[in-house]
């Protein structure tokens, strides 16, 4: 499939985006290993989180849905896990692939788990590592990817993990390992990062302490199955929250998203860009802060964006890079290495794509600096990657020329029903199918 998108329009109207994909990934997590059942609504349909719900199923638990994402989880509590029969296939699904190594490895459960190309290129050893110090015991292909297969080694034992890198999905396998381990599992990150487990935990009654960076649980609690109402996804929103921010004439209020303080990152930077975004109707929905969030055009500026916002908006540069392509001056970003080892390596991705529509840019080890300027027409390659995909089809609003968008298969991954909405709001996309 490829995005035919042509230039120019603005974005008009209100619309609530796709689940959050971290919310849900961990709501059939957390209710599966409950005990009873858990209801959930807003459900993210897409491919990452229906491989983390296939997951589940071939490790024995009942799970009915997803219809109009609702889904039911028939939980079977931390001791009813079943060793899968066939490899686990994760797809793209790096959240899938690290936190579930944290449960196979901490239920004691025998496992392969496996992905496509692009989950097959990224590095494992960052969950292998403290996994192996708490005693479990898996083998990888060279360098620490997959497929990786883990052995049936019980119980594990608590650790006090200090985080090399800021890494909600390390935090969380880790946590998650640790509720069947022997003695207290600590979790201490250099930079706060997604704190959606931590959230859920509590949320299912189990108890765990929190204090600064450092998390600690011990292994002898229990979840009990509860009912998840999952917001729209930021992550996704910021597609939209861009859009409207570089498209004049634009005015776009988006639904129920979520605003937890650990995933505000963008729109913290969009701010001090200048954009122009309102926080509506704030309210807490099971645990979440959640809000409307209107945007209407406003002409940007470059910035030199902070640090310690790196890791609060680490899946939204992609689309943040078309911000500052569209911004007066330079951007520049550091300190977000990160980047490298997302879907595709997204500095080098989005840099090409950039390069090929002539807005000027220089690649860092750690980042990028980008020029505003004007936008040209071109073809785009995504590297496989969802977020790459949308992000240049939100650039066409502003450019001069026609931009085509081609491998946008992944964006189902995350956001399944992203051109139809970006269709709904003003945007001119044509979804082809690549085989034509
Ligand atoms: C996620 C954490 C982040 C993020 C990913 C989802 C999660 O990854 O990029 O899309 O749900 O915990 P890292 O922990 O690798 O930064």
């Amino acid at each position: 499939m490829e995005f035919k998108c042509l230039p120019g329009g603005s974005v008009v109207g209100e619309a609530r985006v796709a689940g959050d994909k971290s919310i849900s990934h961990r709501s059939i997590m957390f209710g599966s290993i409950a005990e009873g059942v858990t209801e959930i609504s807003g459900f993210l349909e897409g491919e990452d989180a229906l491989a983390t719900v296939a997951a589940f199923r071939s490790m024995g638990v009942q799970i009915d849905g997803p219809v109009d994402g609702r889904v039911t989880v028939h939980g079977v509590g931390l001791h009813g896990l079943k060793s899968p029969s066939t490899p686990l296939d994760m797809g793209n699904s790096g959240t899938s692939v690290r936190l579930i190594s944290g449960i196979v490895a901490g239920a004691g459960l025998e496992a392969t788990l496996t992905g496509d190309v692009s989950l097959c290129k990224r590095p494992m050893g960052r969950v292998i590592d403290p996994l192996t110090l708490m005693g479990a015991s898996i083998s990888s292909e060279e360098g620490g990817r997959p497929p990786l297969k883990i052995a049936a080694n019980r119980p594990l034992k608590g650790i006090d993990y200090v985080l090399p890198m800021a890494s909600a999905q390390v935090k969380s396998c880790v946590l998650l390992a640790g509720l069947w381990a022997e003695g207290q599992t600590s979790t201490t990150e250099p930079a706060p990062t997604r704190d959606h487990t931590e959230r859920m935990l509590a949320g299912f009654g189990y108890p765990l302490a929190r204090e600064g960076a450092k998390v600690t649980l011990g292994g002898e609690g229990r979840l009990q199955g509860r009912s998840i109402e999952v917001p729209a996804d930021i992550s996704s929103a910021a597609f939209f929250m861009v859009a409207a921010s570089i498209a004049p004439g634009s005015d776009l209020l988006l639904l129920h998203v979520g605003i937890n303080p650990t995933r505000v990152g963008v729109i913290n930077i969009l701010r001090l860009m200048g954009a122009n975004i309102e926080s509506h109707n704030e309210r807490e929905v099971g645990g979440e802060p959640v809000a409307d969030i209107r945007i209407q055009y406003a002409p940007l500026k470059g910035i030199e964006i902070p640090e310690e916002q790196v890791p609060l908006a680490i899946d939204e540069f992609p689309v943040l890079f078309i911000a500052a392509a569209c911004a007066e001056g330079r951007t520049i970003l550091r300190g977000a290495e990160e980047l490298r080892v997302k879907e595709s390596d997204r500095i080098a991705s989005m840099a090409e794509g950039l390069t090929t529509l002539g807005v000027a840019n220089e690649v860092l080890e750690d980042g990028i600096i980008i020029d505003g300027g004007q936008i040209g027409g071109g073809t785009i390659q995504t590297h496989h990657d969802h977020r790459i995909a949308m992000s240049f089809a939100i650039a066409a609003l502003r450019a001069n020329d026609t931009i085509i968008v081609q491998d946008c298969d992944p964006v189902s991954t995350s956001f399944p029903n992203f051109d139809a909405i970006a269709r709904g709001l003003g945007l001119q996309i044509t979804t082809l199918d690549a085989d034509r």
